[in-house]
């Protein structure tokens, strides 16, 4: 962990009643921290050059700072944009009155609250982003977030999705891939942000609420984190071995059960399509089954399924040169998972849920699989390989029957599968695609309340005369027209047993340019998911 979230609650903290406010603000002010966040609406600012009668948090506050908001005011400093901070420095005449905070950062509402826009929540994201903006990388190592000062004018139901998106953002502002390996030293220039402390901070109206999205945030950023280390680490030590051991060393740290699946069990299991992908790499391939257990017995679990090609240079199908080093992010829907089950399980989610992952390299040699060959699949449907680029599908398929056995409630893979996804979505959403509305509608759902955004795109049964083959039941590509929705129309032919949905996150996984590194997505939509599900 490179920041350190936790709460602390102050029962009796009210900034939303005239009456509380003003012994509301001195509880705050008298903590000792290095910056006090505080968010204030339009009203507030108009309030505060309201002449006599002075009403509101800004002239309240300004009263007991002894006027050091209507000085930031009258310097210009706070105008009130939305999403603009002013943060106000301790001066002469706080000491007076018994504050020890040395900042206060005046976060911009602006409209938020009053219109009650339709999509409040993108707005929210905004202002929280440009809060923890300025908080990092200066002087300030702690801070105290006020949450229900965000929440717009009544207590707001939201206060648990925001402050869940605020530890998200944190965390995602936080990350350094060469502070968290230090053992490796791939890049020594990396240094720690300075601003290591976030305590959000409520009263005892919403603290189980707030309480219980601190743990919730801090599960899920260690789930991003995880995540995005093993996308971001080279494909030379980030083997379907080190997939393995990963995942096993997982169960040591938390309640998660872990099997990994070699070369030989993945033979007798007659995965016969997985296998053709790993053949041509000397690297062996596994197959990695993680369990929590949260729920009762006999409840059917949620079954999340993630591609993991540690590296994907086409095959025999060669890639051409050009970027070819992202092909290492192959894995990102493995690493999704995994980090999405290591959350699950620190934050003993009281569900039953399993994360299953191929794991393997495509790599051309003498011993890999040529086009045209055809291969049989765990369920029995052969396949004619065309492309040995189109693997991710290859993998997918044979797990994807696999997970019947555990009678799933819904499956949800998650797989870089297609280029043609980056064409089409580009880095936005990722592509989401399931015959079952209910699935994929609460899958969009969770995208919203957690940035992590997908769009649906369609699964009819057309596009399946694509994937015809004179020689074998399927053919592994389908074209270049819609190729993500082939790609997916390939992967239906293997769920027909279950509710299934697809993700593909070819172009949300990670960043690419001078801001290369994975993103961790969609760990928080999957989590968000996963916690809204009854
Ligand atoms: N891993 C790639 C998809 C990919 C490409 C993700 C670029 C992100 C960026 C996948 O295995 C692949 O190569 N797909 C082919 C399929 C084609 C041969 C039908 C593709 O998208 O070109
Ligand atoms: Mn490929
Ligand atoms: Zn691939």
């Amino acid at each position: 962990m490179t920041i350190q979230f936790s709460s602390k609650i102050f029962p009796k903290a009210d900034l939303l009643s005239p009456r509380a406010l003003k012994s509301s603000l001195s509880i705050l002010l008298a903590q000792p921290a290095d910056c006090l966040v505080l968010a204030y609406s339009k009203a507030d600012l108009a309030a505060l050059a309201g002449g006599r009668a002075k009403m509101g948090l800004l002239a309240e506050l300004d009263r007991l700072l002894g006027g050091s908001v209507t000085r930031a005011k009258q310097l210009g400093d706070l105008e009130g944009a939305q999403a603009s901070v002013c943060i106000l420095r301790a001066e002469q005449s706080w000491s007076a009155g018994g504050i020890k905070a040395s900042r206060i950062a005046l976060v911009s509402l602006g409209e938020l609250g009053k219109t009650n826009t339709s999509q409040p929540f993108d707005v929210y994201a905004k202002i929280a982003r440009a809060a923890l903006k300025s908080l990092s990388g200066g002087s300030i190592k702690s801070a105290l977030w006020y949450a229900p000062s965000f929440s717009g004018d009544a207590q707001s139901e939201h206060l648990a999705q925001e402050v869940r998106l605020a530890i998200q953002y944190a965390g995602d502002q936080a990350y350094r891939f060469g502070v968290r390996q230090p053992a490796m030293k791939f890049k020594a220039k990396d240094q720690a942000d300075p601003f290591e402390r976030l305590i959000f901070a409520g009263n005892d109206v919403c603290a189980r609420d707030l309480k219980s999205a601190v743990a919730e945030g801090i599960a899920l950023v260690e789930g991003m984190n995880l995540a995005k280390d093993l996308g971001n680490l080279p494909p030379n030590i980030c083997t379907p071995t080190y997939l393995g051991k990963t995942a096993q060393g997982l169960a040591k740290k938390s309640a998660l059960k872990v099997e990994v699946l070699g070369q030989k069990q993945i033979e007798a299991l007659g995965m016969g399509s997985f296998l053709s992908v790993a053949k041509g790499s000397d690297t062996p391939p596994q197959f990695i089954v993680m369990r929590h257990q949260g729920g009762k017995a006999g409840d059917a679990p949620i079954v999340l399924v993630g591609k993991g090609i540690t590296f994907d240079t086409g095959g025999i199908s060669l890639k051409p040169g050009e970027a070819m080093d992202e092909m290492k992010y192959d894995m990102c829907g493995a690493a999704s998972v995994i980090g999405t089950l290591y959350a699950v399980a620190l934050m003993k989610l009281k569900k039953n849920v399993i994360g299953v992952v191929p794991t393997c390299e495509n790599m051309p040699s003498g011993g890999a699989t040529r086009p045209g060959d055809i291969v049989k699949s765990m369920s029995g449907q052969t396949i004619e390989i065309l492309n040995t680029d189109a693997e991710g599908r290859l993998i997918l398929c044979d797990a994807l029957t696999y997970v019947e056995r555990f009678k799933p409630k819904a499956v949800i893979d998650v797989a870089t599968l297609t280029g043609a996804c980056v064409i089409a979505l580009g880095h936005i959403h990722s592509g989401l695609f399931s015959d079952d509305d209910a699935l994929a509608d609460a899958l969009s759902k969770a995208g919203k309340t957690s940035l992590d955004t997908v769009w649906r795109l369609p699964l009819d049964a057309a596009y399946h005369e694509q994937l015809k083959s004179n020689f074998a039941d399927v053919a592994n590509i389908g074209g270049r027209p819609a190729g993500s929705i082939t790609a997916a129309c390939f992967l239906s032919r293997f769920t027909e047993k279950y509710k299934w949905a697809h993700l593909d996150i070819a172009g949300t996984a990670w960043k690419s340019g001078a801001a290369k590194g994975a993103t961790g997505r969609p760990v928080p939509l999957l989590l968000n998911y996963l916690l809204e599900q009854k």
